[in-house]
């Protein structure tokens, strides 16, 4: 078969830019860690319930008017069930499952997310208005899906 030199160097920069495509996407996807933001961190999900500082959650104040809450999300139920901040309070969760998939939302806020069995996912905000903040699953999980819920008090 007998080609055309330009339809040779066309045919050359098609391929050409296709593989530099792939490359580009390969190099973002796998080489640079992509992963959603929320999933950097990583624990083994068999031993949720004994990994500090999620053997024992709770709030752990680290700064003036900033808080660490360490949460399990399990089937079916947060704990702690329940935590108090200060009005003003900035809350980083730290939230992860020993069993199954469940969500992490707090209805009236930017926080939601999904909560994966081992990873450590988080989110962060700041209470300027009190009251009593229903954090609930909102990912599907099971029979008890529907009871799965907690609060943060702000006061
Ligand atoms: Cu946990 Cu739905």
């Amino acid at each position: 078969m007998h080609l055309h030199r330009f339809e040779k160097i066309w045919l050359m920069l098609g391929a050409g830019g296709l593989a530099l495509f792939i490359l580009l996407l390969c190099v973002n996807a796998f080489a640079m860690g992509m992963a959603p933001p929320s999933n950097m961190e990583m624990i083994d999900p068999a031993k949720v319930l004994e990994t500090p500082p999620f053997d024992k959650p709770g709030l752990k104040q680290v700064g003036d008017q900033e808080y660490d809450a360490y949460m399990t999300a399990f089937a079916f139920g947060f704990s702690p069930t329940k935590m108090e901040v200060p009005v003003g309070s900035t809350v980083n969760f730290h939230v992860t499952s020993p069993d199954v998939i469940h969500g992490f939302q707090i209805p009236g806020t930017n926080v939601n997310f999904m909560v994966l069995p081992g990873h450590i996912n988080s989110a962060t905000y700041t209470f300027d208005q009190p009251g009593e903040y229903l954090i609930i699953c909102n990912e599907y999980c099971g029979a008890g899906h529907q009871v799965m819920a907690t609060t943060i008090i702000v006061k």
